[in-house]
């Protein structure tokens, strides 16, 4: 989530004893207010004592929570007198007893810092679950800051802790300039209602002003169905018109069964069109106009934001696939339906459907002021497009990284604002009235659409990136369903496929296999873990070892080295468990649904021993040696001698030869020595003691597989895990056999 650095950080300085360098323990009085919740109503010295307004020299009002501010500030003044490079942390301080004693000082006392440090806490909530949960009487804990020196910009970085566990955390950034705040964007009171007027103007000016209409719009076709929206809180399920219309599509997330009651979670799944003969037509109660508060909150604010801009129709998955459709074949146009979208509703503030789109904008409830303390100003915290992309629950799930990647156009629907992403402009709510648009980090922006943009221009190689990135995107997040490991991103391969063979030459030999690439096997083969999985949740029954599909749900991975094929490395043949094919027209879908199948590889490469027979095996501890937070190796207790140890926490593998580097393998699965709940079907892990056994495969300079043999088959193996950038072995292959074998 947003600002989880800070809350590490800040967790850490809170818990820590050692109080090395410029790390202060906390004052008495905090330590003692942190393990003792505070009650607003039962202490009221505390809350009139705190917010008790003074005008500082700047003629804003101070409380005494800024006191405490101002003396971390003049703390840094004095660090940096001293030392001018000087970077560091101060101590945390004590600066309100809870929110709501810091809400009241910004609310009702018109504490100026009060309000920046409150409209930061909202700021950094994407959902709005997380900015009413500020308010919640269980969550009011003291709220502390701690002064951050940095070269690139100090900032003051907040927490709400409660015993062993930081609840929130912002960062209020401070400068010597005075922000460029040209318009008080507060709202007048009422409900704190987003307004359609701004983004009705961005819309208009992408339309108008940008390619990006037509540029990555995929064809004219319609949906199958769309729901068209209707007066007085009216909807109605209709045929997709033959005409191209412009319909908004939503993308959000069901939501996690097991935390929600069964009436909930039935609700969320009534909402999905039925049909009669279960041939796809829908019943005729979806087909005549019915109440939108039959649907959940989610569908019906989604509905309420596309009219609200000026639509007409929008598509919604459940609603618009009809039950008994063939959800494979639906699910593999999705290239088509984000495609050919106006734009793409994502449901950023949400963690499940029944869960309201629209809050209120409880950040912009009091007029802000540019608010000045000891001579800096503090800065509205704007939480970049990215870190609201990839910190809404929305994008933990499987399906909506291709609804996000296919989708020429987004609006991110957080709590606080609206974000605004195509191709030609990023915007977030408010922007043109004087709150900073926020400005994506250099270098490590890569906008969703990169996807689109790629397979526009086909680049071959740019195309094989774009998939290893995918890759990665892909199996850190979960699935309700593991059975749709390779369906919900379906879209993605089909669009990809497509882009291949439309533009690049030499276009007949392009495969998909099991969620990797033909033409980039080697570079596809060489996934890595980032750290070793529990074996009992393989998916071995979904793809074959040698494919990251077969990694349990939500595994961190890297897939993206610098590879270099090695020229003894060849894909001879792949083979597949038949099935009985849908009927599709569209080569891609062909190619997608076949690969799926795909289980077994025929390889070719270089080919020997990962650890030798004369090696020993030593206790893992006695070779690693932290320095700092890098990690390096010790061989010198037994100089001259072959090695190999084994972590079998994290999965990684070293073995060094006698005079030679060493080399540290990445195995896919940790050791279990627990056979209980131990699943059926294939073995994953590595026993202990089994790593002798262990061959490598090499794929390219510097990466090789780690394979172990199958029992009682010939030349058959399974993959175990991966080595990668083992520059002190560069000759590992040096003189070695080239073999043919299957993986599988
Ligand atoms: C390969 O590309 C050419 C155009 O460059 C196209 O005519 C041909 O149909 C493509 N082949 C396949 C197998 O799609
Ligand atoms: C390596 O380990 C040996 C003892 O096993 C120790 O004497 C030596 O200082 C260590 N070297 C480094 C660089 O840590
Ligand atoms: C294995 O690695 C982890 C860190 O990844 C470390 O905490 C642990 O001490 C290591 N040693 C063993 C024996 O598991
Ligand atoms: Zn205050
Ligand atoms: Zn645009």
């Amino acid at each position: 989530m947003l600002g989880q650095q800070a809350v590490l950080c800040l967790s850490s300085l809170l818990s820590t004893t050692s109080s090395s360098s410029h790390y202060l323990s906390l004052p008495k009085e905090a330590e003692e207010q942190q393990y003792q919740r505070t009650e607003a109503s039962s202490t009221p010295r505390s809350q009139q004592d705190w917010c008790r307004i003074r005008p500082n020299e700047h003629g804003q009002q101070q409380c005494r929570g800024c006191n405490e501010i101002c003396s971390l500030m003049r703390w840094g003044e004095v660090q940096r007198r001293q030392d001018a490079a000087f970077e560091g942390r101060s101590e945390a301080r004590l600066f309100h007893s809870n929110y709501r004693e810091l809400d009241m000082c910004a609310t009702r006392y018109g504490c100026d810092t009060c309000r920046t440090m409150r409209r930061a806490f909202l700021l950094a909530q994407i959902t709005g679950s997380g900015a009413q949960s500020l308010e919640c009487p269980d969550q009011q804990w003291p709220v502390y800051a701690v002064l951050d020196i940095c070269h690139s910009g100090d900032s003051l970085l907040l927490s709400i802790e409660a015993p062993h566990t930081t609840l929130f955390s912002a960062a209020v950034p401070l400068r010597h300039e005075k922000p460029l705040v040209t318009n008080d964007p507060t709202r007048k009171g009422g409900r704190l209602r987003a307004d359609f007027t701004e983004l009705r103007h961005v819309i208009r000016e992408c339309h108008e002003n940008h390619d990006c209409s037509w540029k990555y719009r995929w064809s004219d076709q319609n949906p199958s169905w769309l729901l068209e929206i209707l007066p007085n809180n009216e909807a109605q399920l209709v045929k997709g018109p033959d005409q191209p219309v412009e319909y908004v599509v939503l993308s959000y997330s069901w939501g996690d069964p097991e935390a929600m009651p069964t009436a909930e979670w039935a609700r969320i799944k009534a909402a999905a069109t039925q049909s009669k003969n279960r041939d796809g037509q829908p019943v005729v109660e979806r087909l005549r106009p019915f109440s939108r508060w039959d649907l959940p909150e989610i569908m019906q604010d989604a509905i309420a934001i596309a009219e609200g801009i000026g639509f007409r129709y929008i598509w919604i998955d459940s609603v618009c696939i009809p039950k008994g459709t063939n959800w494979d074949t639906e699910a593999s146009v999705m290239h088509e339906v984000y495609g050919n979208a106006v734009f793409t509703l994502a449901a950023s503030s949400c963690t499940k459907a029944t869960e309201n789109l629209l809050h209120d904008r409880l950040a912009w409830k009091h007029r802000s002021k540019a608010c000045k303390l000891r001579g800096m100003w503090l800065l509205d915290n704007q939480p970049s497009l990215d870190e609201v992309r990839l910190g809404s629950p929305v994008s933990q799930r499987g399906w909506t990284l291709q609804e996000e990647r296919l989708s020429p156009r987004i609006l991110y629907w957080a709590s606080q604002r609206w974000y605004w992403s195509c191709p030609e402009r990023q915007v977030a709510e408010l922007s043109q009235m004087g709150c900073p648009s926020p400005r994506p980090k250099q270098g490590a922006w890569s906008p969703p659409q990169n996807f689109l943009e790629v397979c526009r221009t086909g680049e071959e190689q740019q195309l094989d990136k774009e998939w290893l990135d995918v890759v990665e995107a892909y199996t850190r997040r979960d699935l309700a369903h593991a059975k749709d490991r390779f369906l919900a991103i379906s879209g993605l391969a089909v669009r990809l496929y497509n882009a291949k063979v439309e533009n690049v030459e030499n276009n007949a030999t392009e495969e998909y296999l099991a969620g990797l690439w033909r033409d980039n096997i080697a570079e596809n083969l060489a996934w890595s873990v980032d750290r070793a999985a529990n074996p009992q949740n393989n998916l071995l029954e979904v793809a074959p070892s040698w494919s990251w599909a077969s990694l349990p749900l939500k595994m961190e991975t890297t897939t993206k080295h610098n590879f270099r094929p090695s020229e003894h490395f060849r894909l001879i043949s792949s083979s597949r468990i038949e099935t009985t094919p849908s009927k599709f027209t569209n080569r891609g879908q062909i190619i997608e649904e076949r690969g799926r199948t795909v289980k077994t590889l025929e390889v070719q490469g270089r080919f020997r021993r990962f650890i030798s027979d004369e090696s020993q095996e030593v206790h893992w501890d006695s070779i690693e040696k932290k320095h700092g937070c890098r990690t390096g190796y010790n061989f010198s207790m037994l100089p001259g001698r072959p090695l190999h140890a084994r972590n079998s926490t994290d999965g990684r593998l070293v073995t060094k030869e006698a005079h030679r580097g060493e080399i540290v393998a990445q195995l896919d699965y940790f050791s279990t020595q627990n056979e209980e709940g131990e699943k059926e079907g294939p073995h994953v892990y590595l026993p202990d003691g089994a790593e002798r056994e262990l061959v490598c495969l090499e794929l390219g300079d510097l990466a090789m597989l780690l394979l172990q043999q199958v029992p009682n088959k010939l030349d058959t193996f399974r993959r175990v895990g991966v080595c990668i950038d083992y520059a002190n072995r560069k000759g590992f292959f040096y003189g070695c056999d080239v073999r043919r074998i299957h993986l599988c």
